[in-house]
């Protein structure tokens, strides 16, 4: 061993590495127990046998029992090795199953197994430089549509429309809003059935996307809501929206410039525009004390600024942070911007502005 070494500083690096490890490994079943349905059985059932939890969840005893060794070594379910059952601790069920939208944190853990399908297709770009494009990723639409369900859509009507005095009066009585970057559109669709006077546009560039949302929003006979396949890099409507929304779209735009002076020139007079994106600062000694830091850096480097890239963009990544993004804004010529946090969602920081002129 190399004598200059700090032997503690290596221990406990190593430490941190195996801790690593394991809870890279519980990540993975973690969203599995959500994707099986197997946490919002176990929330269902006392303490259980692995046979008695596989038979509610219909699902393979075998697979069920592995699964249950992880999640008891890894202290997220009680095992009881007398009686051989499983129990989920009410403290836990309240952050990992569907009804604790929107503190589900096992729809969140479902990033790392998106993210690890195009591990091969990121390595590759580590050496090319030419990004990841969209259509690469597996399960994207679906994974950010659960998370869209928890960040916005679960608090729309409380907590984030709220952030604009009137707004929601306005709403009531008939505007012309638009969502850019509407991926599923889940958010549109809520705003769509609360506000049957206003008139709601949702544009994406994927088609998959808009097919999602264009079905759901058939299925609940949303008829003042309509969804196309729109590249926003070059939206045609002028003066056209007193609303304009973009959750989580901005950052991993090939042009997000032009992306951001099509939405000041969409807007009507006064018109607003609310952007939820990433609670970055710009700057990453800042970013060390950002709760979600590495893994906010990680889903950016996998996918944001990947996409970005592929598509001939700058690859802002999903920690531009707060100074970029307001110095673009103005660039693109909104005016003053408010940022509010909310408790819920520490992942974002919500701007709120309307176009200079
Ligand atoms: C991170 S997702 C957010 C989706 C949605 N707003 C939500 O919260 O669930 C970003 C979305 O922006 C879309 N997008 C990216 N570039 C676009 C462009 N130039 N025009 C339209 N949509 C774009 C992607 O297809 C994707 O659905």
């Amino acid at each position: 061993m190399n004598a200059t070494l700090d032997q503690t500083r290596v221990d406990a690096f190593g430490a941190t590495l195996a801790d690593t490890i394991n809870r890279a490994g519980l990540a993975l079943m973690i969203s599995l127990g959500h994707r099986t349905g197997l946490f919002d059985t176990m929330a269902r059932l006392p303490a259980a046998t692995s046979d008695a939890i596989a038979t509610e969840a219909k699902l393979s005893e075998r697979y069920v029992r592995e699964w249950l060794g992880a999640m008891a070594t890894g202290n997220i379910v009680e095992f009881d090795p007398d009686q051989r059952t499983y129990r989920l601790p009410a403290e836990h069920t309240a952050l990992l199953t569907r009804a604790a939208t929107p503190n589900n944190f096992a729809a969140a853990m479902q990033w790392v197994a998106v993210l690890g399908h195009v591990e091969d297709a990121v390595a590759d770009a580590f050496r090319h430089g030419r990004g990841v494009p969209y259509s690469a990723y597996h399960r994207f639409h679906e994974v950010m549509a659960e998370e869209s369900a928890q960040t916005v859509v679960a608090v729309l009507f409380d907590q984030i429309l709220p952030l604009v005095p009137g707004l929601m009066d306005r709403l009531a009585t008939g505007i012309d809003v638009l969502d850019i970057g509407c991926g599923s559109g889940r958010a549109l669709a809520a705003m769509a059935a609360r506000f049957p006077r206003s008139r709601f546009t949702g544009y994406d560039a994927s088609p998959e996307g808009i097919a999602a949302a264009a079905a759901e929003a058939k299925k609940r006979g949303l008829a003042n809501l309509r969804f196309a396949v729109q590249d926003v890099a070059a939206l045609p409507e002028r003066g056209a929206f007193d609303l304009v929304t973009a959750f989580d779209a901005i950052h991993d735009q090939a042009q997000p410039d032009a992306v951001l002076r099509n939405v000041a020139a969409a807007l009507k007079p006064g018109g607003i525009f609310l952007m939820q994106d990433i609670s970055g600062s710009s700057h990453v000694h800042l970013d060390k004390s950002h709760p979600f830091g590495p893994f906010l850096y990680t889903i950016s480097c996998m996918h944001c600024m990947s996409v970005s890239l592929a598509n001939g963009g700058p690859g802002l990544g999903a920690m531009w942070g707060k100074d970029v993004a307001l110095r673009m804004l103005a660039a693109a010529g909104f005016g003053p911007v408010r940022v509010e946090s909310l408790p819920h969602d520490p992942l974002n920081f919500f701007y709120i502005t309307t176009p200079a002129r």
